[in-house]
């Protein structure tokens, strides 16, 4: 089938309770709250709307996902048509953010910058490293400041709103890592998943009322863009590399060479809130025996006391399979972004399920910056100023978890070369 795994690699996550009492007292709170009945009526709302959407995306697929040249964007903002597809599917491509020779040539220097640094730079996995733990080279310097870079991200933070007025759409840079992904080279290690904490948004008191709606048996009428109250959730309550202490409205990447579907890309699945409402309501629920029943969301029974959150570990982003998640469909519904070339930028909301191409069978690297776009909130803003101290200090930022003083790295520039625009978005004048 086109722009799908061809065959499935990720794990799957069985039905079974966990003896741990923060797990147990996420859950307790959440049914002391909403109760039983308001739980059930969402559950049954959000599976009866994912067989429509999962309908859509297996005959459509990767069509669905919004496609957007960067001029136009930059210069006349996202169409009513492309938002409202922006704002169904939590996701976009647009193309051209960094002029394609600029890109290339960035790539260049991110090799020679690599290979002069080659025995001090991490990577992960491993065996084979192509998540590389570097994140103030020249290269991933020279893609966040850009001023199209920076341009884009407050029009995709506009998308979220707040009616507390205490952030803004004014983009601040989260140092992130890079990725030279060699060809020919099977990469398993992150199947379907949603980042911005695990356990997190059921447990942190902040978060889960930013899903109210959801849990409170108005599914459908949660908005997934109102950072009124997500603005406060903690999503790294238990701290560990795979969570970011910053919010992201959207996770992004930048290209630096061309990928595509099977050559080292990425799958996303191009749906929001029905997605993340059915992820957040499973650990209420628990699958019928006949496993013929299964996708008939009625004969799901409610869970009160047991504890089973399929999927949910309390270092890592929350996990989706196909077993613990039958609604979404994943095997159809789990789609490669299309074709990209190097200066493209792909970006996804903080709750869009999305997954490592585990292929790549392409004959050049596949390389990208990892790009998110942060608005200006409370939480981020403290988090920006600490991170331009550690840069200042020559040292990695907090998330990043690292010893490399990267100041002492071969070839290395700092913030020399950034625009006023862009001091301001590395947290200058914070
Ligand atoms: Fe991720």
């Amino acid at each position: 089938m086109p722009g799908r795994v061809r065959q499935w690699p990720w794990d799957e996550y069985p039905q079974k309770n966990i003896n741990d009492e923060d797990f147990r007292k996420a859950k307790e709170a959440i049914i002391r709250e909403h109760g039983a009945e308001a739980l059930r009526k969402s559950w049954i709302e959000v599976c009866g709307r994912l067989s429509l959407i999962t309908e859509d995306i297996s005959v459509n697929g990767n069509k669905l996902i919004p496609i957007v040249p960067a001029d136009i964007v930059l210069e006349e903002g996202f169409s009513p048509e492309v938002e409202q597809r922006i704002r169904e599917t939590g996701c976009v491509v647009v193309r051209g953010v960094i002029p394609e020779p600029t890109a290339r040539q960035l790539y260049s220097d991110l090799k020679q910058y690599v290979s002069d640094n080659r025995s001090q730079i991490k990577g992960w996995p491993e065996e084979s490293p192509s998540m590389l733990q570097l994140y103030n080279s020249p290269t991933q310097h020279a893609v966040r400041s850009h001023p199209n870079q920076l341009r884009l991200q407050c029009l995709l933070n506009e998308l979220w709103h707040d009616h507390t007025e205490r952030t803004s759409s004014e983009p601040l840079v989260y140092l992130d890592g890079v990725r030279d992904r060699p060809p020919q080279q099977p990469f398993l290690g992150l199947g379907p998943h949603v980042d911005a904490g695990s356990l997190s948004r059921w447990l942190d008191p902040a978060y889960r009322r930013s899903y109210s709606a959801v849990f409170g048996g108005k599914s459908g009428e949660w908005d997934c863009w109102d950072l009124s109250v997500r603005q406060d959730a903690v999503q790294d309550l238990f701290k560990a590399p795979a969570h970011s202490s910053v919010f992201r409205a959207f996770q992004g990447w930048t290209a630096l060479t061309p990928s595509g579907p099977h050559r080292g890309s990425i799958l996303l699945y191009p749906n929001v809130s029905a997605v993340m409402a059915y992820v957040l309501l499973r650990p209420f629920f628990c699958p019928p025996e006949d496993p013929m029943e299964v996708m008939d969301a009625s004969k799901w029974s409610f869970d009160e006391t047991g504890c089973s959150f399929p999927g949910t570990m309390k270092d890592q982003s929350q996990r989706l399979s196909r077993t613990s998640h039958p609604h979404l469909r994943l095997e159809e519904c789990l789609v490669h972004v299309p074709e990209i070339m190097p200066g493209d930028t792909v970006w996804w909301h903080s709750d869009v399920c999305h997954a490592v191409d585990p292929e790549h069978e392409g004959s050049e690297n596949a390389s990208v910056v990892y790009v998110a776009a942060c608005p200006t909130t409370p939480t981020t803003k403290e988090y920006v100023k600490q991170q331009l101290a550690d840069t200042l200090a020559g040292f990695q930022p907090k998330d990043a978890n690292g010893d490399l003083k990267e100041s002492m790295l071969a070839g290395y520039q700092g913030h020399a070369s950034l625009s006023e625009e862009a001091r301001k978005a590395f947290g200058y004048y914070l």
